[in-house]
């Protein structure tokens, strides 16, 4: 995150005596990535150390290690219909790995319920960004409180101590995981670190953790942390993580709405990077590009076609998680909450008469919202999950047999938003 921010109380100068209660040295901790030089925060703890624990850790009742079924070693596209998963358990455990791979994990959560009272999680291993497609509440952690709603992005810093508590009865959260950090596209930054003018993305339209008072509090803290693949081991923390009395810096959980993309548009079709907004990794030599597809306006180009070209994006495994029905390359195929991923190893295109059909829709603002997610050198694996809730036979939707009965003329193939 570029943006540097100050919440609460800290010394002027780092690194130097500062007491939030009379007589009790406040202790520092640095929040950092990549080593030493990547995005970091200073905490100010009130009275002890993030690394007490009064219990010997254990391994925890359940894991998020992924498994990928032997049946799906055959290329192929697969399209997992996750509006057809169950909506049970808490926000903790009830995350399901649908596709991923040792650096790149995407889940899908719908829980009805918040934490269990008085736990605490935090993701040892991995960045995390959830865009919330029902559903709201709010996102504690020792940086504060955070709302969040539906169509935001919410990005939660690998090793931030968190729980989530739900205001709606349920909700329903796509959930990707990356190693390295997520971040804004650093090409729409320019030298002095603020968006352009021309960048789809506007750093201050972040909104960002109210810090409220530290918690000073000891006693037994529960602490569930995901390591190593997957794995979740109990700790026990001496004293309530919330006991910051101040932090500053640019490694913070935030939420974005996906509504805040600013899409370009030109008068012909554009690929997707122009819709990108976050990236993790060092794009395209490794990691991903996330991409939100909003609603914008198509060509205007007298000739446009406002339907994607057929794409074969070698060094990419691609997914998208359509938020609604209105795409038109694949009207038909997709329900809300549908997830496509096609790999690498195969081309995707529209499908039967949608470039045709998709003229009707030049120079009108499309409505389909969706989230994509492109990986660059690297291959997703479909989990047990993911090949449990797919569409079998989806490598064949595209068979021209199945569209021969659409329509050759042109329809509204994608409604103009009011
Ligand atoms: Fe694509």
């Amino acid at each position: 995150m570029v943006m540097i921010i100050k919440k609460g109380n800290l010394p002027a100068t780092p690194h130097t005596e500062f007491y939030a209660i009379p007589k009790v040295l406040a202790l520092e901790e640095i929040h950092g990535s990549l080593g030493f030089n990547g995005p970091w925060s200073r905490k100010l703890h009130v009275r002890s150390y993030p690394t007490e624990q009064v219990q010997a850790p254990v391994k925890a009742d359940f894991n998020f290690v992924c498994t990928a079924p032997k049946e799906a070693d055959i290329l192929q596209p697969f399209h997992v219909l996750t509006g057809d998963m169950p909506t049970e358990g808490d926000a903790l455990q009830c995350r399901k790995p649908i596709v991923f791979s040792p650096r790149t994990v995407v889940s899908i959560l719908k829980p009805k319920k918040s934490f269990p009272e008085g736990v605490f999680f935090r993701n040892g291993e991995k960045h995390e960004i959830y865009f919330v497609q029902e559903g709201e509440g709010i996102l504690h952690s020792e940086y504060g409180t955070l709302p969040f709603r539906k169509d935001v992005y919410m990005v939660v810093p690998k090793g931030t101590t968190y729980r989530i508590d739900l205001k709606s009865k349920q909700a329903y959260l796509l959930l990707i995981e990356s190693v390295y950090p997520i971040v804004f596209a650093p090409h729409y930054f320019n030298k002095g670190g603020q968006a352009t003018l021309m960048s789809p993305v506007v750093e201050t339209e972040i909104e960002t953790p109210e810090l409220g008072k530290p918690i000073d509090k000891r006693g037994k803290f529960p602490l569930y942390v995901k390591h190593d693949g997957g794995k979740v081991s109990l700790l026990t923390l001496g004293h309530h993580p919330f006991d910051l009395c101040g932090w500053e810096g640019a490694l913070y959980p935030f939420v974005f709405d996906i509504n805040n993309h600013h899409g370009v548009a030109r008068a012909i079709h554009t690929a997707p990077p122009h819709r990108q907004t976050f990236q993790a990794g060092n794009v395209p030599n490794n990691g991903f590009s996330l991409c939100s597809f909003k609603p914008q306006m198509e060509g205007w180009h007298p000739k446009d076609i406002p339907a994607p070209y057929a794409h074969y994006n070698v060094d990419s495994d691609e997914c998208m998680f359509f938020c609604n029905t209105a795409y038109g390359a694949r009207k038909g195929i997709l329900q809300v909450g549908s997830f496509t991923f096609h790999p690498a190893g195969l081309p995707h295109s529209p499908q039967g008469k949608a470039a045709l059909q998709s003229l009707a829709a030049r120079a009108k603002v499309s409505t389909h919202l969706a989230v994509m997610l492109d990986t660059h050198f690297e291959s997703l694996s479909i989990s047990s999950v993911g090949y449990a809730y797919r569409e079998k036979d989806y490598a064949l939707s595209w068979d021209d047999a199945k569209w021969s009965d659409t329509p050759e003329k042109t329809v509204d193939w994608q409604s103009p938003s009011e």
